[in-house]
């Protein structure tokens, strides 16, 4: 099993972790969400000086809670591992460069990491040593849905993955942004709506599902979103705490509606039995919900990530490259933008 210690500041989270193999001996996590709040979204340039401000104590904060001695990281880990694709270029190579840093004062191996294949371990690393023993790797479906990021991938092996399908436009957690932007609500909108859709009624507008017949496995929301802010022109901004959480929770389950029912259909066309969901959306609660009861009627294996392992962390890079030092992947490092999950490893 290996120790990693490993490196994240692909968005607005800067987050460090140890793990061993799937085990997390610490995790932490640097929030930027009070510095973008005001704009709405996040601000690519504060991003980045705010990772170089919180990396350093992130990093040690994740050493000294994991029980190491930061002078003697050479003899006490097997490699480092930071996020290197796909996120914004600025703030990515606050991570990496520091990474670097530390590789060349320790001597240990580097590796790059898609923030992608993170998420999906996510669903597998655990706090606990007492806990179950996690299920294979593969083969499994994966609904990765964050704020980047829509996508259905086929998982059949460590570093295999097959894309069958990603958002056109917008992804799930940006509609629900931009929506609560609309709305005069706070940054991020995805736990806002979630919390007001919870007190509301979900066939209180009728809102668009679309590309929900469509035969391929793509997803569109930026339709959804200009439906909001359509409504919202026609009828005003809602007057009410109840009219409010009426329209989250339509909104909410116009997005759910389809995620659901586009993952169950490829789950079947694939003759997949175990469905991942993971990535920040995967914390909302009617998603979890709606995917429980889809379970439960279609007779598949639902694993959802820890809430703790939703949202952007490092123990989720760091795990997925101790599984990859595991099977003795050359380590490299490789920045870039963006890239999709089935090219990543194809990368030269
Ligand atoms: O995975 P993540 O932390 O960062 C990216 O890789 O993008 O996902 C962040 C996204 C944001 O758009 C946020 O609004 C959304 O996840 N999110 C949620 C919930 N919690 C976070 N969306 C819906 N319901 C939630 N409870
Ligand atoms: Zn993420």
């Amino acid at each position: 099993m290996a120790r990693v210690l490993a490196i994240e500041s692909s968005c607005d989270e800067t987050a460090c972790a140890v793990v061993d193999g799937l085990r997390v001996r610490s995790s932490v996590v640097a929030s930027q969400i009070e510095v973008h709040a005001p704009f709405g979204g996040v601000v690519p340039e504060l991003a980045s000086r705010h990772h170089l401000d919180s990396l350093a104590p992130v990093i040690r904060a994740a050493i000294e809670q994991a029980g190491l001695e930061p002078t003697k990281l050479g003899a006490q880990l097997d490699a480092l591992a930071v996020t290197d694709s796909p996120g914004l270029v600025g703030a990515l190579l606050v991570g990496v460069q520091a990474a670097r840093g530390l590789a060349l004062a320790t001597g240990l191996p580097l590796f790059g990491v898609h923030h992608m294949e993170g998420h999906l371990f996510s669903a597998f690393i655990a706090d606990d040593s007492t806990a179950s023993e996690p299920e294979p790797f593969a083969p499994h479906l994966a609904l990765l849905v964050s704020g980047g990021h829509t996508e259905l991938v086929e998982v059949h092996g460590l570093g295999r993955y097959e894309l069958l399908g990603a958002t056109r436009d917008d992804a799930a957690g940006e509609a629900f942004d931009k929506v609560a932007k609309l709305l005069g609500l706070s940054y991020p909108g995805g736990p806002i709506i979630d919390r007001l859709a919870a007190e509301g009624d979900p066939s209180a507008v009728a809102f668009p599902r679309a590309m929900l017949r469509s035969k391929d496995f793509d997803f569109s929301f930026a339709g959804l979103k200009t439906a909001v802010a359509v409504h919202l022109e026609r009828e005003g901004q809602p007057r009410s705490r109840a009219e409010l959480a009426d329209l989250c929770a339509s909104f909410q389950a116009a997005v759910v509606d389809v995620l659901v029912a586009k993952t169950c259909a490829a789950r079947r066309a694939r003759g997949c039995e175990r469905v991942h969901v993971v990535g920040g959306v995967a914390a909302n609660a009617g998603l979890r919900a709606r995917f429980d009861d889809a379970a439960a009627r279609e007779g598949f294996r639902l694993v959802t990530a820890p809430l703790r392992y939703c949202g952007d962390n490092a123990a989720m890079i760091a795990a997925a490259a101790a599984a990859h030092v595991a099977e003795g992947r050359a380590p490299r490092v490789v920045v870039q933008s963006s890239v999709a999950l089935d090219e990543a490893r194809a990368t030269p």
